[in-house]
C-alpha cells in the first residue's frame, strides 16, 4: 500500500518523502509543478533507495485523482498540496480559496469514493491568530487569523474536523508547524522560493550569495528581549520526520488528532542573523525598517503532545538549521535547474 503524497515536489513535501522512501514506505507523488520545478524530483531520486511514482496533477482535478486511485493502492495521503505566501494570498484570496479550499474538498471527496479514510494535513501556526500567548498549546482556541492564506488553513482544519465528526472512520491528523528552514545534509534539496522571497531564512541566504544587498529587519520595537520578532524555527528534516510520525498514528488509529510541529525554543531575527553568520562565515548587512503588517512579536510553541503521543521531537538546532540553509544556497546560487 502506497502514501498518496500532494504537493511532493515542493520544499517540505520532497524533503519528507526522501524520509518516507528510506523508512521503507511506497510512495506516489502528485503536483501540479506550480511553486516547484520538476528536478527536486531527480533530486530526491538521488537520495533514496527506492523509487516512486509520479502524476503531474492538480488536486482540484477530480478525474486526474481517481486515475491515480484505479493505478495504485493507494492507503493514506500526506496533503501538503496548497498556495502558501501570506502578502499574495491578501491579492489573490480566491485563488487562494480555491486552490487551498476547494482543491482539498475534491480531493477529500475522491478519498471518500475510495474508501481511503487517513489524511495528515499541512496546517500552520498561523491558525493561533494574534491573540493566543505562546508556549502555543493544541487545545488554545483557534482562528483568529488575519489573512486569506492563514483562513483557508482555518478553514481545512474545520471542514477536517467536521468530517471526522460525521464519520469516525477517518483517520485525521493536522500538523501544526512553526517556521520550517534548513535543508537536506547533502545540500541538493532545499527552499527554492520564486522571487523576492517574503520568508527570512531565504531572504537572509539570498543576501549571503550577494543576490540581495541587506536584510530589512521588520521592526525593532516589540516586546521581546532584542526588540524583534520571535519565532520558532523548526529544520526541515525534523519536521519531515514528524510527517512519518503522523502518517504511522493515522495507520495505526482511527480519530482526529492535532499536533504542533516546532522545536518550543524561540529565537529572535537578531539571534537568527547571528546564528547564520557564525555558520556560514558571511557577514549579513540589515537595516531596521517598520514592523510588517500582520506580525505579532512572539510564536513559538509548546512541542510536548508531539513528544508524549507521537515520540517524536525536533533533534537539530538553529546551527545546524543555518548551516544546512547556507550549504544549500551556496551550492545552488540558482536554486532547482529548470
Ligand atoms: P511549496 O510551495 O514548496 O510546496 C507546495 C507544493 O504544492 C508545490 O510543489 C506546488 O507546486 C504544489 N501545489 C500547489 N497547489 C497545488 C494544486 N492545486 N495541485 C497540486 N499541487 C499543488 O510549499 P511548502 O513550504 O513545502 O509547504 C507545504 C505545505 O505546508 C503548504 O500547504 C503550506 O501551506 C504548509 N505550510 C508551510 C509552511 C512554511 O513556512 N513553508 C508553514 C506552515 C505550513
Ligand atoms: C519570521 C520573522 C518577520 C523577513 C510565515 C507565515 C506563516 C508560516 C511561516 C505558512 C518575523 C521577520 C522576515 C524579512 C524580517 N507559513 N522578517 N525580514 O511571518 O513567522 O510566518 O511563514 O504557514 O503562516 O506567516 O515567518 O519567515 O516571514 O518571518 O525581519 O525580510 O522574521 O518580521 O519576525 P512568519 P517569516
Amino acid at each position: 500500500m502506497a502514501i498518496l503524497v500532494t504537493g511532493g515536489a515542493g520544499y517540505i513535501g520532497s524533503h519528507t518523502c526522501v524520509e518516507l522512501l528510506n523508512s521503507g514506505k511506497d510512495v506516489v507523488i502528485a503536483d501540479n509543478l506550480y511553486n516547484c520545478k520538476k528536478s527536486s524530483l531527480d533530486r530526491i531520486r538521488a537520495l533514496v533507495s527506492k523509487d516512486f511514482k509520479f502524476y503531474e496533477c492538480d488536486i482540484r482535478d477530480a478525474e486526474g485523482l481517481q486515475k491515480i486511485f484505479d493505478n495504485e493502492k493507494i492507503d493514506s495521503v500526506i496533503h501538503f498540496a496548497g498556495l502558501k505566501a501570506v502578502g499574495e494570498s491578501v491579492e489573490k484570496p480566491l485563488e487562494y480559496f480555491d486552490n487551498n479550499v476547494n482543491g482539498t474538498l475534491v480531493l477529500l471527496d475522491v478519498m471518500r469514493k475510495n474508501n481511503c479514510k487517513k489524511i495528515v494535513f499541512s496546517s500552520s501556526a498561523t491558525v493561533y491568530g494574534m491573540n493566543n500567548i505562546s508556549p502555543l498549546t493544541e487545545d488554545m482556541e483557534v482562528g483568529g487569523v488575519t489573512n486569506p492564506y492563514g483562513r483557508t488553513k482555518f478553514m481545512i482544519e474545520c471542514i477536517l474536523k467536521d468530517l471526522y465528526t460525521s464519520d469516525n472512520d477517518w483517520s485525521i491528523c493536522l500538523l501544526r508547524y512553526f517556521n520550517p528552514i534548513g535543508a537536506h545534509k547533502s545540500g541538493t534539496m532545499g527552499e527554492d522560493p520564486n522571487g523576492i522571497p517574503n520568508n527570512l531564512m531565504p531572504y537572509i541566504t539570498q543576501v549571503a550569495i550577494g543576490k540581495r544587498e541587506f536584510l530589512n529587519v521588520w521592526g525593532d520595537d516589540y516586546d521581546t528581549p532584542d526588540g524583534t520578532g520571535v519565532r520558532d524555527y523548526i529544520h526541515v528534516v525534523d519536521l519531515a520526520l514528524g510527517h512519518l510520525k503522523a502518517v504511522e498514528k493515522v495507520e495505526a488509529d482511527n480519530g482526529l488528532f492535532i499536533y504542533n510541529l516546532g522545536t518550543g525554543i524561540g529565537y529572535s531575527v537578531l539571534d537568527v542573523v547571528r546564528a547564520f553568520e557564525k555558520a556560514s562565515g558571511v557577514k549579513i548587512p540589515y537595516k531596521i525598517a517598520p514592523r510588517r503588517a500582520g506580525d505579532i512579536a512572539t510564536c513559538f510553541s509548546s512541542s510536548e503532545k508531539a513528544l508524549k503521543e507521537l515520540g517524536w521531537k525536533a533533534e537539530r538546532g538553529i546551527e545546524e538549521m543555518c548551516e544546512d540553509s547556507w550549504r544549500w544556497q551556496s551550492q545552488n546560487p540558482q536554486g532547482y535547474p529548470d
